[in-house]
C-alpha cells in the first residue's frame, strides 16, 4: 500500500445495516447508540471505514431508503448530536465514516412531496417529481410501462387524476433531476454532512437519476444479456456483453451531476470519496461513473454476481481491472450487501444462472452450508488479496449464512407485499447481528431490552457469535481479523497491479509484488502449490503442499 496514495484507493470498508448492527436503547432496532459501543470490535476487525445504510428521518416504508428530511436523523436511530458523536469517535478509533445518500427519491412524506400532492396537477410545486397524465380516453393507463424494481408498476395514480413515477415502492417518488432545485438541494446536502465530518458517500441508486425526457416504453424484450455475469457456463451467453439503451438506467448525462458532485467533495479538506451504487452493462460503462472528474469508486457488482467458477471469476477480475485501471480508478471488490443473499448461501448451492441485476435473484435447489461456508472462507482471500479495496458486510465476517424460514408474518420488505408474496424480499439477510450468549437477543440488545429484535434470530446463532468465535483460530472472524492485519501490513496488498500464474484448469493464482501469491482452488482435485513459499495465511489446512478443493491460501515468496 502506497503511503501517498488516498485512502479510498485501497479501503476495506464495513456496512453497517443499522437496523441489524446493535441496540442501545432496547428497542428491537439497532441505532447510533449500538454502533458508538462496538467501535473497539470495528478497530479489532481491522476496517478502514464504516458505510452507514440511510440514517435519516424517515417513515420506514423501504427501511430509510425513503428519506423524509435529508439534514435529520431518525428518532428510531438516534439524533443529529449522536451522529456528529458517532463520526468523532470513529475517527479517534481511525475509522471513517461514510453515510448513505438516496437521490433517485424520496419519501412520499418529504416536504416537497406533501406540496407537490396539495398544489396539484400542472403546478411548478409538481415539477421537482416526475409527475404525467395517464394514457388512454380518461388517463386510466400509466404514462409508460415501466416497472417498479419491488413488482408492479412503476406509477401510481392520485385521486386528482396525475401520475407519479417510482422506480421503487408508491411512497418513493423520483425526483426530477432535469430541475436546478433538486441539484442545488442535494449539493447543499452533500455540504451538510461534508462539514460535520463525513468522509464520504454511498450513492443509492446512481445510475437511476437521469430519466429519457421523452419517458419511453422500454426496449422490448428480451433485452440481450442485460447486466448478467461476464461470461456464463451456459453457452448461448458466452459473448461479450453490449449497452443496451435503457430509458432510465445508466444514461450518460447522469455524469453531470456527478461532476459537480465532486466538485463539492473536493472543496473539503481530507479526500473525501464517493462509491456509487451503479448498476452498469458492462465495465466500460461502469467506469465511466469513475472517471477523473466524476466520482471516486463504484461497487463491482459483476464480482458479487458470478458464481463459483474460476473462469467467470477471473473474466471479472480482468475485465474490472483492464476498464477501471484506463480511467485511473481502483476496483473494490464486494460479495455481499443488504440487497442479496448471504454468500454461503449462495455458494452452497448449483452455479448461479443468469443473475439479472435490478431483478431478484433467489437460488434455488438444495443447500449445503459446510460447502457454501468453505467457499466464502476461500472468497475473503480472493477478495483481499485483489488489486483495490473490499467492502464487508456485517455479519459475513462471522460467517453467517441467509436466513431463509423466517415465518411469512414477520417479512418486511416491502418487496414482500408488492411481489403478491412470490418473492420473500431481502429480509433474510438483515437479521440482527448475534454479538454473545446462547439464546436472543445474542447480546444484539440490552439485557433488559423492551423489545425482542425486529427480525427474530436463528436458535443456532448462539455459536456465530462474535464473542464465540474471538480467540477461536479456526473461525471466520479469527480468518478475517488475521487477513486484514496482513493487508494492512503487507506491503504487497491494497492498491497495484495482479500477474496471474500458470495453473491448473480451476484453479486462480496470482502473484503481487513484493513477494505475495494468493491461489484459490475452485477446481475439484487438490492443487500442489508453487516451490519456494510459505504459508501466511490459509482458509482451510494445507497438508503436505496440497491445496484441497474450494480452499485458498496466501503464501510468501
Ligand atoms: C438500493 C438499496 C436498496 C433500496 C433501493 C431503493 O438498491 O441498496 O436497499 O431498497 O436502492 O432505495
Amino acid at each position: 500500500m502506497s503511503g501517498t496514495a488516498p485512502w479510498w484507493r485501497s479501503a476495506v470498508i464495513y456496512q453497517v445495516y443499522i437496523r441489524s448492527f446493535a441496540d442501545g436503547n432496547g428497542d428491537g432496532v439497532g441505532d447510533i447508540a449500538g454502533i458508538r459501543s462496538r467501535l473497539p470490535y470495528l478497530k479489532s476487525l481491522g476496517i478502514d471505514a464504516i458505510w452507514i445504510n440511510p440514517w435519516y428521518k424517515s417513515p420506514m416504508a423501504d427501511h430509510g431508503y425513503d428519506v423524509a428530511d435529508y439534514r435529520e436523523i431518525d428518532p428510531l436511530f438516534g439524533t443529529l448530536a449522536e451522529a456528529e458523536q458517532l463520526i468523532e469517535e470513529a475517527h479517534r478509533h481511525g475509522i471513517r465514516v461514510i453515510p448513505d445518500i438516496v437521490p433517485n427519491h424520496t419519501s412520499d412524506r418529504h416536504a416537497w412531496f406533501q406540496t407537490a400532492l396539495a398544489a396539484g396537477p400542472g403546478s411548478p410545486e409538481r415539477e421537482r417529481y416526475i409527475f404525467r397524465p395517464g394514457r388512454g380516453p380518461d388517463g386510466a393507463e400509466p404514462p409508460n410501462d415501466w416497472v417498479s424494481c419491488f413488482g408492479g408498476p412503476a406509477w401510481t395514480r392520485l385521486p386528482d387524476g396525475d401520475w407519479y413515477l417510482h422506480l421503487f415502492a408508491p411512497e418513493q417518488p423520483d425526483l426530477n433531476w432535469e430541475h436546478p432545485e433538486v441539484r442545488a438541494e442535494f449539493e447543499s446536502v452533500l455540504r451538510f454532512w461534508f462539514s460535520r465530518g463525513v468522509d464520504g458517500f454511498r450513492i443509492d441508486v446512481a445510475h437511476g437519476l437521469v430519466k429519457d425526457p421523452e419517458l419511453p416504453d422500454l426496449p422490448p424484450r428480451p433485452e440481450p444479456a442485460r447486466l448478467g455475469p461476464l461470461v456464463s457456463r451456459d453457452p448461448a451467453r458466452e459473448q461479450p456483453r453490449q449497452h443496451v439503451d435503457h430509458p432510465h438506467w445508466d444514461r450518460d448525462e447522469v455524469h453531470d451531476i456527478y461532476r459537480a458532485w465532486r466538485k463539492v467533495a473536493d472543496e473539503f479538506p481530507g479526500d473525501r470519496s464517493f462509491v456509487a451504487e451503479a448498476w452498469a452493462d458492462t465495465p466500460e460503462r461502469l467506469a465511466a461513473y469513475v472517471r477523473h472528474d466524476g466520482l471516486h469508486t463504484a461497487f463491482n457488482f459483476d464480482f458479487l454476481m458470478a458464481s463459483w467458477n474460476a473462469k467467470d471469476l477471473r473474466a471479472v477480475i480482468d475485465d474490472s481491472l483492464a476498464m477501471l485501471g484506463a480511467v485511473g480508478a481502483p476496483a473494490t471488490w464486494v460479495l455481499s450487501n443488504h440487497d442479496v443473499v448471504r454468500h454461503p448461501s449462495r455458494y452452497g448451492r448449483g452455479a448461479v444462472k443468469q443473475w439479472v441485476a435490478n431483478e431478484p435473484y433467489r437460488p434455488e435447489g438444495p443447500l449445503d452450508l459446510e460447502l457454501g461456508t468453505r467457499r466464502a472462507r476461500a472468497a475473503a482471500l480472493l477478495m483481499l488479496a485483489l488489486p483495490g479495496g473490499a467492502y464487508i458486510y456485517q455479519g459475513e465476517e462471522l460467517g453467517l449464512p441467509e436466513v431463509e424460514d423466517l415465518p411469512e408474518a414477520v417479512l418486511q420488505d416491502p418487496i414482500w407485499e408488492r411481489s403478491g408474496h412470490s418473492d420473500r424480499g431481502r429480509d433474510g439477510c438483515r437479521v440482527p447481528l448475534p454479538w454473545t450468549g446462547h439464546s436472543a437477543p445474542f447480546g444484539f440488545s440490552p439485557e433488559d431490552a423492551a423489545a425482542a429484535p425486529w427480525l427474530p434470530q436463528p436458535a443456532s446463532w448462539g455459536k456465530r457469535s462474535a464473542a464465540a468465535q474471538s480467540g477461536d483460530e479456526t473461525s471466520m472472524l479469527e480468518l478475517y481479523r488475521t487477513a486484514l492485519r496482513l493487508r494492512r501490513a503487507h506491503p504487497a496488498l491494497g492498491d497495484s497491479s495482479l500477474t496471474w500464474l500458470d495453473a491448473p484448469t480451476g484453479v486462480l493464482t496470482f502473484r503481487r509484488e513484493p513477494g505475495f501469491i494468493a491461489a484459490v482452488n475452485l477446481a475439484s482435485t487438490p492443487y500442489r502449490l508453487p516451490d519456494h513459499t510459505t504459508v501466511l495465511l490459509a482458509s482451510g489446512t494445507v497438508e503436505g503442499g496440497l491445496l484441497a478443493p474450494d480452499e485458498a491460501v496466501w503464501l510468501a515468496v
